[in-house]
């Protein structure tokens, strides 16, 4: 496995790779859903790449930049372990040097949910993502559907741009009792990870309502809140009964929708979604 620090280096190693090039890009600290993207790279493709950098321009002022988990050594382990071939990891410097001055934006599809409760974050992403994709200059980028709305922004940015590459989403990867992996799910103490599984609860809850035939999306997002604010440590930011592609908000449900909800158990903010039959 090789490791690019600079954008040089990554460069000199993507001329040399023959073949496909599947692209994971993380913020690290990995778990089983950044590996099945990893995963699913390799059955794919001749070369297999990620990138680690945890990119600050897409967290807010009051955010966790600082605090954000980290530890290359056991993602560099992780990683061989799936037999990738470069990571690319580079620092904040080598990213954005004095000067930088050039960001894109995709409008619209930002405007609400993760978009109106983190302002900037999807043009912090936005930005990061063209540059790495213009980096590796990937043939395929794997992204987790986890995080629902980032890949509807990168997929809608790789369209109007007429970008060269692929986008796969793969499914999210849950721990035993339902909690969507994720990084940020070390920062919750005992009794919060107890708590979070509230997120995953609502979820079902919402999938099978409809599937009794309930297709009021009001009621369903009332008894998803219900269930949630019964959680003493849980407090909702959003519950979401939105169109899959624009993720405007429906009254009805008449096709395929996204429910999605963004929580905080503690000082932990967590998201989660599901697709529900339409
Ligand atoms: O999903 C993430 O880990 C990040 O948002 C990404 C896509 C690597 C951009 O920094």
């Amino acid at each position: 496995m090789q490791i690019a620090r600079t954008i040089a280096e990554m460069k000199t190693f993507r001329m040399k790779s023959l073949g496909s090039v599947g692209f994971v890009p993380t913020m690290g600290y990995l778990h089983d859903g950044h590996l099945a993207l990893v995963k699913q790279a390799r059955a794919e493709n001749s070369v297999v790449v990620a990138s680690i950098f945890v990119n600050p321009t897409q967290f807010g002022p009051t955010e966790d930049f600082k605090t954000y988990p980290r530890d290359t050594e056991r993602d560099l382990a992780m990683l061989r372990k799936e037999r990738t071939d470069i990571v690319f990891m580079p620092t904040a410097e080598e990213m954005y040097p004095e000067g930088f001055n050039s960001w894109v934006e995709v409008e619209k599809v930002t405007d609400r949910l993760e978009g109106s409760y983190r302002p900037g974050h999807f043009k912090g992403v936005a930005t990061v993502v063209v540059k790495l994709f213009n980096i590796v200059e990937p043939t395929r980028a794997y992204l987790g559907q986890k995080d629902a709305q980032q890949a509807l922004v990168i997929k809608k940015m790789v369209a109007d741009l007429n970008m060269n590459l692929e986008i796969i989403v793969a499914p999210t990867v849950r721990e035993s009792d339902g909690l969507a992996m994720s990084s940020r799910n070390v920062y919750l103490k005992p009794q919060e990870r107890q708590a979070a599984t509230v997120l995953f609860k609502a979820l079902t809850l919402a999938r099978n309502l409809r599937g009794k035939g309930e297709s009021n999306t009001e009621t369903i997002r009332q008894e998803m809140t219900s269930l949630i604010s019964k959680e003493p440590l849980a407090k909702i930011e959003y519950v979401s009964i939105a169109d899959a592609e624009t993720m405007e908000e429906l009254t009805e449900i008449d096709k395929p929708v996204l429910a999605s909800l963004a929580v905080r158990i503690g000082k932990t903010r967590l998201i989660d979604n599901v697709l529900v039959s339409g």
